[in-house]
C-alpha cells in the first residue's frame, strides 16, 4: 500500500447500510479491542445511536466512533466485580427503547458468543421490542489469530471447543472435561484463569498429554496482548508466576504449537491497534 493509500477509507454510502429507527434496540459486537475489527454495520450503529450502553471489555477507542455528545453508560458484568444485575440491564434497555431512543447495546466480541446477548434479546422479545443482532469478531478466534495460531488446519483438527471456564451455577449443566479431552480436538477456554488449575487436573484425567500444548493470550488484539506459551502440566502454575488474568483466552492442543513456526513471519497487527 502506498502511503497515500494509507488510513484511507473508501466511500462506503453505495451500500446502504441500515438506518436505526427510534424505540430499537441494536446489539452490535465491539469485537475483542481492536477497532479495526469493529463490521461496518458496528460503525453504521455507533454513528446513529442516541445512548449506548456498553460492556466492561468495550475498548475506548470502539466508543470514540460514537455520535459525539450521546450518553454513554458502562453496563459491564465482570467475574468478581460488583456489576448491575443481567435483568437490570434489560429493564433499562426497554425503558430506553420506550422513550424512543435509538439504543445501542454495544458488547465485547460477539453478542451471542458468551455475552448475554441471547438472553438480552430474549428479554427484548418478550417486552415486544425490535432489535437487531449485529455479530463481531469473537475474542476466541480473534485472540488466537492475533497470536498466529490457526484454529483449524486440514492436518491437526477437523473442529475446536468453544468453551466457558466459569461452570454454570446449576450443576446438570457442567461441561464435562475430560469427555471433552477424549475427542482430542483442540479447546479454547474463555473466562478460564480462576479455575484453569481443576480445568487443567481435569484434561489430564480426561488423558491429554501433560506436554499438549497451551497458549494464553491476554488482552488480546490490544497494544497490551501478551502471549504465554506453556504446556498442560505447567499452564496454572506458570500464568500465576507470570502475572496473567483475565481478560485472557486459553487454547489448548497441537494448533498452539504451529505458533512456533508462523509467529517469526507473522506481522502483528496487536501493535497497530
Ligand atoms: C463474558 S465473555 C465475553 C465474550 C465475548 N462475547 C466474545 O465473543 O469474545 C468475556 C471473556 O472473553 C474473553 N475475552 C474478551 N475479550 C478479550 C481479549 N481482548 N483478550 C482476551 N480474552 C478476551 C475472556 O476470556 C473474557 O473473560
Amino acid at each position: 500500500m502506498t502511503d497515500s493509500a494509507h488510513n484511507r477509507l473508501p466511500d462506503l454510502t453505495f451500500l446502504r447500510l441500515p438506518h436505526f429507527p427510534p424505540g430499537e434496540v441494536w446489539l452490535p459486537g465491539a469485537g475483542p479491542g481492536d477497532p479495526g475489527l469493529l463490521t461496518l454495520h458496528a460503525v453504521n450503529a455507533l454513528a446513529q445511536a442516541d445512548i449506548i450502553l456498553h460492556d466492561a471489555l468495550v475498548d475506548d477507542a470502539v466508543l470514540r466512533l460514537a455520535r459525539p455528545g450521546i450518553a454513554v453508560e458502562s453496563a459491564g458484568k465482570r467475574g468478581g466485580r460488583p456489576s448491575p444485575a443481567q435483568q437490570d440491564i434489560t429493564a433499562r434497555l426497554i425503558a430506553l427503547a420506550g422513550q424512543g431512543l435509538r439504543v445501542l447495546r454495544l458488547k465485547g466480541g460477539d453478542p451471542f458468543v458468551f455475552g448475554r446477548g441471547g438472553e438480552e434479546a430474549l428479554g427484548l422479545a418478550q417486552a415486544g421490542i425490535s432489535f437487531r443482532v449485529i455479530p463481531g469478531v469473537t475474542a476466541g478466534l480473534a485472540g488466537l489469530a492475533y497470536a498466529n495460531i490457526p484454529a483449524t488446519t486440514r492436518a491437526t483438527n477437523h473442529g475446536v471447543f468453544l468453551v466457558t471456564g466459569h461452570d454454570a451455577p446449576d450443576t446438570e449443566h457442567q461441561l464435562d472435561w475430560p469427555a471433552v479431552a477424549r475427542t482430542g480436538l483442540p479447546i479454547i477456554i474463555y473466562m478460564g484463569m480462576k479455575r484453569l488449575p481443576l480445568i487443567a487436573q481435569d484434561l489430564l484425567a480426561g488423558g491429554l498429554s501433560p506436554g499438549t500444548p497451551v497458549a494464553i493470550v491476554r488482552d488480546a488484539t490490544r497494544k497490551q496482548q501478551r502471549v504465554l506459551m506453556t504446556t498442560l502440566e505447567h499452564a496454572a502454575a506458570q500464568a500465576d508466576a507470570a502475572g496473567l488474568r483475565s481478560p485472557a483466552i486459553i487454547a489448548i492442543g497441537e494448533i498452539v504449537a504451529l505458533r512456533d513456526a508462523l509467529a517469526p513471519f507473522a506481522i502483528s497487527l496487536a501493535e497497530t491497534s
